[in-house]
């Protein structure tokens, strides 16, 4: 039987405690940076060499694993078990990139797997009519440009595969439809990306799953009033929106627009990017094949994420070390370096996907619960990062662990050599440099030019960024923040804690009843 209970009652929490700590200083050899690769997917690997783990802390987390049973519970969320225990919701993003159990998961009367791939089909005809100008706009032009409007999770992983992927569809070759998006209520995001626009060849996207997101609605009116006033001859603003929704959504009966794509309810906002709420934008711009390759590299990472053996399952290990940093050496933060600037707002994709789900006080049945969760999740890709927070990241008073992301090539293919060496190169010899000067650090008379080192980093590597890259990376991370809900017993499928400041804006908006402290300020911005 599987049991959910709460970390304090693990024996082999109690265990892992009395262990050894270690040094990555004394860890750290080139015989474990050789032997400390996993396979992600992808063609991805994960690197744990600089990890504070000796081989006893491993069987310790290998026994927390097996104890805390939480391959058993990946497979409860894999065969349509309500894992969402808040909202009482399957979790089923897996099921749209691929079976991984090959059961069948039935909920609402549909089998699940052929809803989701039925959308996928509708997602694939209708992007091709749209690339290859069999659907045009209301003028009689070809669609140039999609525009996303939505927020969250409605917007932040949407926006960060697209820009992973922007080099690589050059690079290969692959026709592109520029990409561009609205999610911020503030009216100077909408304005300045529609002031770039041709409204004549663009395509909006308007995606959220509730179909009751303020911001959302706000900036769909803004951008059907506007692009309806400027007087285009011909022009009809609702022949240049689909949506994407829930069925149960108000946006569902909204029969103005070009085209409706649908999730459920079983699937999260923050995991939403691999659902039509990232596959509508990612197909359109870069072609359903692309799309089609990124799932596949999320669904071959959902089929090593099963592995019992840490050693072998990458989410799992990660997971479990960033457990051991979270609640044994008591690091309150993780900061997301990616050596490559296609990756850069993945770490605010990471921000929402880990905070958002294991930002939580309360177990899986409501009650508090007394160890840390979820850490503060932060990152910029690198070399930037290098001249902005890695100061304090070496010689600051806290330790961060650092999870950094390299890729051998470049995805433009337009790199040249300057001062003997290639732009490539450069970052890479700086990532290769950075991982060893935060484990080792180095001695100095002057305490000023000291480096203590010790500073924890794993590192996520492969030969380039391609879709099954993408997807595998993404559904790494994914599978990490589920396996450490699971050690924390939280349900990590809720997002309870964004609620009370929607309601308060809300107040503010109908005049603050009555709350003078609301009211003051309100006063000061209003
Ligand atoms: O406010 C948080 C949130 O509910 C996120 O979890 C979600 O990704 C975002 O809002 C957008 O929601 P929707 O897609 O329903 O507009």
């Amino acid at each position: 039987m599987i049991t959910y209970s709460d970390l304090g009652k693990l024996k082999s929490f109690s265990m892992l405690k009395k262990e050894k700590k270690e040094n990555v200083k004394d860890l750290l050899t080139a015989d474990r940076v050789k032997n400390s690769s996993i396979a992600l997917g992808g063609g991805l690997k994960y690197n744990w060499a600089a990890m504070p783990v000796s081989e006893n802390i491993l069987s310790g987390l290998q026994a927390l694993s097996d104890e805390a049973q939480l391959i058993d519970k990946y497979k409860e969320i894999l065969s349509g078990k309500v894992m969402n225990t808040g909202e009482k919701r399957l979790v089923l993003h897996h099921l749209t990139r691929g079976n991984v159990l090959g059961a069948e998961v039935a909920a609402d009367g549909e089998d699940k797997d052929q809803f989701y791939k039925d959308v996928l089909a509708s997602i694939k005809d209708f992007s091709e009519k749209v690339r290859n100008g069999e659907i045009k706009g209301s003028t009689g032009k070809a669609f140039t440009t999609v525009c996303q409007i939505g927020i969250g999770g409605s917007d932040l992983g949407p926006r960060a595969l697209y820009l992973a992927l922007k080099g690589w569809a050059e690079g290969s070759g692959v026709k592109t439809l520029e990409g561009r998006f609205i999610s911020n209520v503030d009216p100077d995001d909408a304005a300045s990306v529609i002031s770039d626009l041709d409204p004549e060849t663009t395509l909006f996207i308007l995606v959220s799953k509730s179909g009751t997101t303020q911001e959302t609605l706000t900036n769909r009116d803004l951008v059907l009033k506007t692009l309806g006033s400027m007087g285009i001859q011909g022009y009809n603003p609702s022949k240049h929106m689909v949506a994407v929704t829930s069925k149960t959504s108000p946006l569902a009966k909204d029969e103005s627009m070009l085209a409706s794509f649908f999730i459920d309810d079983y699937i999260g906002g923050r995991y939403s990017s691999t659902s039509a709420v990232g596959g509508v934008v990612l197909s359109l711009a870069y072609g359903y094949d692309t799309f089609r390759k990124l799932l596949d590299g999320a669904h071959e990472e959902d089929c090593l994420s099963l592995g019992k053996d840490i050693r072998k399952n990458g989410a799992l290990m990660d997971a479990l070390i960033g457990f051991y940093l979270r609640n044994i050496a008591g690091y309150p933060a993780t900061a997301i370096l990616p050596y490559s600037q296609a990756l850069s707002r993945f770490p605010a994709h990471l921000q929402q996907l880990d905070m958002e789900s294991n930002g939580k006080h309360v177990n899986r049945n409501g009650e508090k619960i007394d160890y840390p969760t979820g850490p503060v999740i932060f990152g910029e890709p690198g070399t930037n990062g290098q001249h902005s927070f890695y100061q304090l990241l070496h010689q600051g008073t806290d330790i961060v662990p650092l999870q950094f992301i390299g890729f051998r090539e470049c995805q433009y293919g337009k790199d040249i050599e300057t001062a003997g060496s290639m732009s490539q190169t450069k970052l890479n010899a700086n990532l290769a440099a950075q991982i060893a000067a935060f484990a080792r650090g180095k001695d100095d008379e002057n305490p000023n030019k000291e480096f203590d080192g010790n500073r924890p980093s794993s590192l996520i590597y492969g030969d380039k960024l391609t879709p099954e890259a993408l997807g595998a990376l993404l559904a790494h991370y994914e599978n990490k923040v589920m396996f450490q809900g699971f050690i924390w017993n939280l349900n990590s499928f809720d997002q309870e804690g964004v609620q009370l400041g929607k309601v308060l804006a809300k107040k503010v908006l109908a005049g603050c009843e009555g709350d003078d402290l609301l009211k003051a300020y309100a006063d000061l911005l209003i």
